[in-house]
């Protein structure tokens, strides 16, 4: 893994450090299971099935493409809406994925790290998630960065009721609260700026992902619907990357 550049707040690395056609930080929503299921008159738990392999792949595309990092957006707030037969279904498929993946994740050098409340999934899940991030916490070749139970509002909301409370505790004065701080205290306050974020599916929107980081990322939306999501795929969001021009607000 390349060496993270120092922090100038405002300013985002790779405009500085001479840029670079492979994007460090992937996102992606992961759109289309459903449709890609009703389809083929199959049930929407059949397009998580096969949305699950596609992340595998994803997984495999990224690390030998020199990705550091690749955040994938696997259930938001919102999708507590769905029915409770289909949050049980992407419950049980993430955690059969989890206890079938977790070997190849060690070998392969792949970090995991969640963002989100993945505590609302019950003790027994986010025990078993806990114990994944902590046995690859040592891994360096692709940090995976899993959103669970993640809304970008509640995430910046929560940085800033912390900000505040620094300041009422005299820690930090309220003059001082710029983005630097506030970039500090959201739950991605580790990784490189965001640099791709891709929607599947053909739909085109942010749906509360990622909204503070996604400030100066190049976006890529695609009809491709997520279980179809292969490598020719992820290839050609890399390279519709490697065309844009990045300005970050300059000329
Ligand atoms: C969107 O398709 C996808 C999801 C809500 C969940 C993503 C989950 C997976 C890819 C599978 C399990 C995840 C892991 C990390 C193993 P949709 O259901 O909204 O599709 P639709 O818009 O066509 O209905």
């Amino acid at each position: 893994m390349s060496p993270k550049p120092a922090a100038t707040p405002g300013i985002p690395p790779a405009a500085r450090g001479g840029e670079s056609a492979v994007p460090r930080h992937v996102a992606i929503i992961m759109d289309g299971n459903g449709r890609w299921a009703t389809k083929r008159g199959l049930p929407r738990v059949a397009g998580h099935r096969a949305g699950a392999e596609a992340v595998r792949k994803a997984i495999e595309v990224a690390v030998e493409a020199g990705i550091e990092v690749l955040t994938l957006y696997a259930f938001s707030s919102e999708n507590w809406r769905r029915s409770d037969a289909e949050i049980n279904d992407l419950t049980g498929l993430m955690r059969f994925y989890l206890e079938r993946e977790l070997k190849t994740l060690e070998k392969e050098g792949v970090r995991l790290k969640l963002i989100g409340e993945p505590a609302a999934f019950g003790a027994e899940l986010a025990a078993k998630l806990e114990r994944a991030v902590e046995r690859t916490a040592s891994n360096q070749r692709l940090t995976l960065v899993v959103a669970l139970n993640y809304g970008s509002r509640v995430e910046i909301a929560a940085a800033a009721k912390m900000l505040a409370e620094r300041a009422v505790a005299g820690e930090i004065a309220a003059d001082q609260i710029d983005e630097a701080l506030l970039g500090a205290e959201l739950q991605t306050a580790d990784l490189p700026d965001l640099d791709l974020l891709i929607r599947t599916s053909g739909e085109v929107r942010l749906s509360n992902f990622l909204l503070w980081q996604s400030a100066y990322a190049e976006l890529v939306f695609l009809d491709t619907l997520w279980p179809d999501f292969d490598e020719a795929a992820f290839g050609e969001a890399l390279g519709l990357f490697a065309q844009r021009q990045r300005r970050f607000g300059g000329r």
